[in-house]
């Protein structure tokens, strides 16, 4: 038994199959299939890694059973015999670790791409999911009873490739979800109206699959605990979908997830959101039901997974980006190694927009993710210097070390991070700590000799007689030549959130990016009066969807002026002079005790010229070859550096 977390260790029945554990890999789209359906190498490699690294159940992405709804080129298909070898190969690849896999069957519905299919898109009913998205058209009666048969047929592919389950994915406002909500079903057919021709989809799904299957493939339906939309399926109707799944269609387990896509920030939720915060809907869900029940949103760290699966509230625990971020997450928890963890910091900056528009999954805290097998160990081993220790150095500087080279880190400050600690500092940006502190604890396992407080110069780099330089030396402050910027005594974001420097109860802060933005909701949590102005025409634009909702509603309830479209012509002490880039009049911002500049960043790149004088191969990495710029740009550039030399 394990001693650190014995529940989440222990095996459990699903159906007619044993999961070793509770640790599960949720599907996740990551556009590594092939254009013709069939799972690729990359998507094996990258199931395998997740199944190594100790999760008990892996479900393979949502996976397409019906020829006319392909939402994207790189969707995984069960429509066709041909492909069912590549999913056997993932299936097996898999099983030689011990995990179980699942895999889930869906047709995309309204949220299907009718341009690539060529086929319109369709729904319970002609309702768009949300603006500039088409109107889909109402499935017609006999295409339902097709469809139904296209499950069967799918899941019997699947059992053909020894996958051990299926999940029918009834959630996120895709095609059963429609048909399941009385917000997205208006029909008047057996389809229609009350709750039981609303689960009739639902049920003759399952039917099919278990006849199709010979009754014993255990089947999973994921669903939504709330739609998280006007008149959707709320807690309580998910609670009596869920028991009717289990008593009146004999499902095997449940799958809790979250929201329509309207409200994405429920589905992969934000940073300033945690672990747990499904955990009251899941436990109104598992009271209804007595077959095993999944909940998964925001789970990074075991702990509070282990406490709510011995509450008994819930039975598995999915960790999604988790999963992407480390697919080593179970077994550096058996091994007591979690100080080791890559945590996904919920930036939504790799995973869900590369997702979105179908192309291939990346990770800001794991760029190898998919790209498993170009790790190699080095042919010739190099004497590599790294030059800061950001999250760019950092990365580089530890896969360098596990190829095999001999690795140097010079960073000037006396704390590693660089950038990337500042951008912990902000609410809700916690997790960032944890990253850059497993990014050390590698570095030094892999043998990386780490030389804080030393400042790179060519001649210190010259003496090291390195092979190869990486300069990962990131980026400074903007400050462009605004009268009055210099001696107006300002204070920098980075300074502010790094307690370097305090504000006055009254502060202006210059700049409406993300940084500007979470400086002010930094100084708004400890009760300053804090205004912003900025010469765009929105305010934190390079702030993922997610999060902004969270970020703006946050500025609106301190009553922040957030004034755009001001170009700022005078800095004063007290505030600033501003030109309206619409309209040419001028405006003021006077009266306040601190003002806090967050205008952006330039590279800081002042030694690659020299660099290249004493060293045969240079490279620049990170915000040192493109700012403004962020972790999965420094951390996605280490890796492609790192792999080649
Ligand atoms: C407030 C704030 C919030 C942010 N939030 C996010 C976020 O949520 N998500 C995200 O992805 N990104 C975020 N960023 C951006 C992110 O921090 C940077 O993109 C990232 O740190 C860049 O990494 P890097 O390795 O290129 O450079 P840096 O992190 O800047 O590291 C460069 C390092 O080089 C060192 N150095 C410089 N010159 C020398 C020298 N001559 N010798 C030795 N060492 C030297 C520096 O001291 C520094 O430690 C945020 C930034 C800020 C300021
Ligand atoms: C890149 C990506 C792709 C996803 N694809 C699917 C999918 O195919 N089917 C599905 O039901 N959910 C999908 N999801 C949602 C996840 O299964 C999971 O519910 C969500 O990410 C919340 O879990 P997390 O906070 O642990 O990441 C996807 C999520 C991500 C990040
Ligand atoms: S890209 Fe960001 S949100 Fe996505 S898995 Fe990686 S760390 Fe998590």
């Amino acid at each position: 038994m394990n001693r650190r977390f014995p529940t989440l260790f222990s095996p459990i029945q699903i159906g007619t199959v044993t999961v070793p554990n509770r640790f599960v890999v949720p599907p996740m789209g990551n556009n590594f299939a092939n254009t013709d359906g069939s799972l690729s190498e990359r998507s094996a490699a990258y199931y395998e890694a997740r199944a190594k690294g100790g999760f008990g159940l892996i479900t393979i992405e949502s996976t397409v059973v019906y020829e006319q709804a392909k939402g994207g080129p790189r969707k995984p298909c069960l429509f066709d015999d041909a492909v069912v070898p590549s999913f056997k190969a993932v299936a097996d690849r898999c099983h030689a670790y011990g995990a179980k896999v699942s895999i889930q069957l869906q047709h995309a519905g309204p949220e299907g791409n009718s341009k690539l299919t060529g086929y319109p898109l369709k729904a319970a009913s002609a309702i768009a999911p949300s603006a500039g998205r088409e109107i889909p058209e109402a499935m017609p009666r006999e295409e339902v009873y097709k469809l139904i048969e296209c499950y069967g047929d799918a899941a019997r592919r699947a059992q053909l490739a020894g996958i051990d389950m299926v999940e029918l994915h009834c959630a996120h406002g895709y095609l059963v979800s429609t048909f399941i909500s009385a917000r997205t079903n208006k029909r008047t057919d057996e389809f229609g109206g009350c709750f039981e021709n609303r689960m009739r989809l639902p049920r003759l799904i399952i039917e099919n699959i278990r006849r199709k299957t010979g009754g014993n493939m255990p089947i999973l339906c994921r669903i939504n605990a709330r739609d998280e939309g006007d008149g959707g399926v709320d807690v309580h109707d998910a609670a009596a979908i869920a028991a009717y799944l289990e008593t009146e269609c004999g499902v095997d387990g449940i799958h809790v997830s979250r929201s329509i896509h309207i409200h994405d920030e429920f589905m992969w939720a934000p940073n300033i959101t945690h672990g747990g915060f499904n955990a009251e809907l899941v436990t109104e869900i598992k009271r209804a039901v007595s077959v095993p029940v999944i909940t998964v949103g925001r789970y990074t760290e075991p702990q509070y997974a282990e406490l709510l699966v011995k509450q008994g509230r819930a039975d598995l625990v999915a960790f999604g980006r988790q999963s992407i971020a480390d697919p080593e997450l179970p077994n550096k928890a058996r091994n007591g190694q979690l100080e080791q963890l890559t945590p996904c910091i919920a930036c939504l900056l790799g995973c869900v927009p590369n997702m979105l528009k179908g192309n291939p999954i990346t990770c800001a805290m794991n760029p190898a993710v998919g790209r498993e097998s170009e790790i190699k160990p080095a042919e010739v081993k190099k004497n590599v210097v790294v030059i800061g220790g950001g999250p760019g150095g950092l990365y580089a500087a530890e896969l360098c070390a596990r190829r095999g080279h001999s690795v140097t880190l010079i960073e000037k400050d006396a704390e590693l991070g660089g950038h990337f600690l500042v951008a912990a500092y902000p609410p809700g940006k916690g997790e960032i700590t944890g990253a850059i502190r497993s990014l050390i604890v590698r570095c030094r396992l892999a043998g990386v000799d780490i030389r804080t407080g030393t400042e790179a110069t060519p001649e210190l780099i010259a003496s090291l007689k390195p092979d190869a330089a990486i300069v990962a030396t990131g980026s400074v402050p903007l400050r462009l030549p605004i009268p009055g910027l210099a001696d107006c005594g300002y204070i920098t974001a980075e300074d502010l959130l790094t307690g370097k420097f305090d504000a006055g109860k009254r502060a202006l802060v210059v700049g409406g990016g993300m940084v500007g933005c979470e400086a002010a909701e930094f100084l708004t949590e400890r009760e300053h009066a804090v205004d912003m102005v900025e010469m765009k025409p929105v305010i934190g634009e390079d702030i993922v969807p997610e999060a902004r909702k969270y970020i703006m509603a946050n500025l609106e309830k301190h009553k922040v002026v957030q004034r755009v479209n001001a170009r700022v012509k005078q800095f004063y002490a007290d505030g600033v002079d501003f030109t309206d880039t619409v309209t040419g009049d001028e405006g003021s911002m006077r009266g306040y005790d601190t003002v806090v500049l967050a205008m952006g960043y330039k590279s800081n790149n002042t030694l690659e010229e020299k660099l290249r004088e004493c060293v045969p191969e240079v490279y620049v990495i990170g915000e040192a070859r493109q700012a403004p710029g962020n972790s999965m740009l420094a951390t996605g550039d280490a890796f492609n550096i790192a792999v080649k030399i």
